[in-house]
């Protein structure tokens, strides 16, 4: 299928980081692009994140996660500073892109026992990332708190202000020719296998956690996408809340990794994050656990402990038993999933668009982006 010819359009449903990525890449390559979104563009899990860009503390460490997930977040991670000055150069608007290496460190034995494992997990992968001691911690970012006893430094991980790039794509695909959006839902209807959505030659889902959901009608039935396309059962919500504080001279200036909590500075706020509550579907943020966030976080920079919180939020995660996100083509003729990108989703932003568009509209896909196949991913059997 000759997708480059004009007459050619794929649509999208879900405007998140994911569908607005892809939007902008396919009509980069010339294709005409309808971009479905129900709510407003960009405000859901991609407007909730923190903006790491971290595959050294979300891949490599990981016991259970896809076995090419690490290259999957390098492989992104290094497209990373291009994508964004591109953005930025497109847009005139900043991307929010930060290189500064994020920094992991251990208050407890637990945490100290999960920097042994990721020190060990990046060795063998050998990946650069240096070991601190309190002193060359304390030099580094002078927020921490005397109690911080060891630390990585972890060149590999990065950081962006999501909302940022979040705004600077909705402006290009807004502004784009190619691309046009629709807000409201696409009726999506599977005869025998094969879909067929009015118009559209391609029709790519990444509805974020919603996806398996997608209405849709099956051989004449009302029903849901994940009866047709199983993979996608394996998509589960996991919520996430998250607070920010004001930002001043005593705050920290790095990326702080500790345990599962994390510290995200940007230029204007402190992100405080976050908590991962498998098959919780949350709107609002919970008071105590806000309260929480930030007392932990006091203990790893005391100067958190008194900040003004400015905002608490909440969101959802997609994700997959491996932690993996699926993307390409699935068992329905016509039809492409990205979903399940978990902690990673604005990590995985740049190459989720560069395998789709390579696969849709060129035709190829990499071995790399073929681990990731939706075909790849067996529901668990209930
Ligand atoms: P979404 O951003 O949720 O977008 C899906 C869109 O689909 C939504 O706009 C929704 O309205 C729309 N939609 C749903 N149903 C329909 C329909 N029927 N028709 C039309 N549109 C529909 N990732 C990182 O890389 N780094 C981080 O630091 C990070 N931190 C995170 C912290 C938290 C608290 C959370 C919750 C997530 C975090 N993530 C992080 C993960 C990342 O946010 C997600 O993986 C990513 O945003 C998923 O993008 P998406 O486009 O698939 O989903
Ligand atoms: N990647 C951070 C989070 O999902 O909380």
């Amino acid at each position: 299928m000759n997708l480059a010819a004009p007459s050619f359009r794929i649509a999208i449903v879900g405007g998140g980081v994911i569908g607005l990525s892809c939007a902008l890449e396919f009509a980069r390559r010339g294709v005409s692009v309808t971009l479905f979104e129900k709510n407003e563009l960009g405000r859901g899990a991609s407007w909730a994140a923190a903006g790491m860009l971290a595959p050294a503390f979300e891949a490599a460490g990981e016991v259970d996660a896809h076995p090419r997930l690490f290259e999957l977040c390098t492989a992104s991670a290094k497209l990373w500073p291009s994508w964004a000055k591109r953005l930025e150069v497109d847009s005139g608007l900043s991307a929010g892109y930060d290189g500064t290496p994020a920094i992991a460190v251990s208050t407890s034995r637990t945490d100290l026992n999960q920097l042994q494992t990721l020190a060990r997990a990046l060795q063998e992968r050998r990946v650069d990332f240096q070991r601190l001691d309190a002193s060359e911690l304390r030099q580094i970012d002078n927020s921490l708190s005397d109690r911080v006893s060891h630390g990585l430094r972890l060149p590999t991980d990065a950081q962006v202000d999501n909302r940022a790039t979040i705004a600077a794509l909705v402006r290009l695909c807004e502004q784009s020719a190619l691309i046009e959006i629709e807000n409201r839902e696409l009726n999506l209807s599977i005869q025998e296998g094969v879909l067929s959505s009015s118009g559209f030659d391609a029709t790519l889902v990444c509805a974020g956690w919603q996806t398996p959901h997608l209405q849709t009608v099956i051989n004449g039935a009302p029903s849901l996408l994940e009866t047709a396309e199983t993979s996608l059962a394996c998509v589960e919500a996991y919520g996430g809340q998250m607070l920010a504080v004001g930002r001043d001279a005593d705050s920290p200036t790095h990326t702080i990794r500790a345990g599962d909590l994390y510290i995200v500075p940007k230029a204007d706020r402190i992100i405080i994050g976050a908590t991962v509550e498998p098959g919780r579907v949350l709107s609002e943020p919970e008071a105590l656990v806000i309260e929480n966030l930030q007392q932990r976080a006091s203990d790893i920079c005391p100067s958190l402990g008194h900040a003004k919180v400015r905002e608490a939020w909440a969101g959802v995660r997609p994700g997959t038993p491996s932690h993996a996100p699926m993307i390409g083509a699935t068992s329905v003729a016509g039809l492409f999933a990205a979903t399940g990108h978990y902690r990673n989703g604005i990590l995985l932003a740049p190459i989720t668009a560069k395998i789709l568009a390579d696969t849709i509209i060129e035709g190829r896909t990499s071995k790399l982006a073929a681990a990731f196949a939706p075909a790849g991913f067996i529901p668990e059997a209930v």
